[in-house]
């Protein structure tokens, strides 16, 4: 396996919903979801999302799913505490997703993908970045990962992900009962 990181493309299409379906539960990701979540992605043509690609095989072993600012603020559904983030909305970026393979977790490979996007992120002079993150993650992942580069909890939302029609991989079936931990992340002073 020669693993790298690499900016999402549309032709990742089938690797990525292979790797969704699997880790992060079956429907998760459509098709459609796809198509929507890499235009999402894009700022000046070219995606800020990152992939853990397999250079031998095609696969994807890990996701990092980035939304720059604005555009996603008018198409995300998900509850939101704006009025705790201190900074306009229109210059945060949103951390929409991020999966490693089980097999590859705690090797440091979703904070070389989250870094990736962060560079991206800062260059383009975005003000802060919002995630939510998965209170049940196996071992505390997400939190930990999260606050290790630097996130801070701002607020809880129960039932975050019930909504969507998707197997959770805890849960097992519908509806989803995890719990979302939002945090921001301030990349520039606040004024
Ligand atoms: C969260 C996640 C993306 C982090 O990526 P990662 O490459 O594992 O990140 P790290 O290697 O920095 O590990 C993060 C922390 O989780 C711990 N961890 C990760 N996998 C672990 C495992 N299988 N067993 C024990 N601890 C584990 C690491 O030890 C580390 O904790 P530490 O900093 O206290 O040592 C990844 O673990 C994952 O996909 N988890 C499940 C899905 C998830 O929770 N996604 C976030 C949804 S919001």
């Amino acid at each position: 396996m020669k693993l790298v990181p690499q900016p999402l493309e549309r032709k990742h299409q089938e690797a990525f919903l292979r790797f969704t379906d699997a880790n992060i539960g079956a429907r998760y990701y459509t098709p459609e979801d796809f198509q929507k979540l890499f235009d999402l992605s894009c700022h000046h043509q070219r995606s800020l999302a990152y992939v853990l690609l397999d250079q031998d095989s095609g696969n994807i072993h890990g996701v990092r799913v980035t939304y720059p600012p604005p555009r996603w603020l008018q198409q995300e559904t998900a509850p939101l505490f704006t009025e705790l983030w201190n900074v306009p909305p229109e210059s945060v970026a949103y951390f929409k997703s991020l999966f490693v393979d089980a097999k590859l977790q705690g090797q440091g490979w979703g904070p070389t993908l989250s870094q990736a996007s962060l560079k991206d992120l800062a260059a383009m002079g975005c003000q802060a970045v919002v995630a939510h993150s998965w209170k049940e993650s196996p071992n505390n992942s997400s939190l930990r990962y999260l606050e290790k580069i630097g996130f801070k909890a701002i607020g809880e939302h129960p039932l975050f992900w019930s909504e969507i029609d998707y197997d959770c991989t805890r849960c097992k079936k519908p509806p989803c009962q995890c719990t979302a931990v939002e945090m921001i992340l301030y990349l520039a002073p606040i004024s």
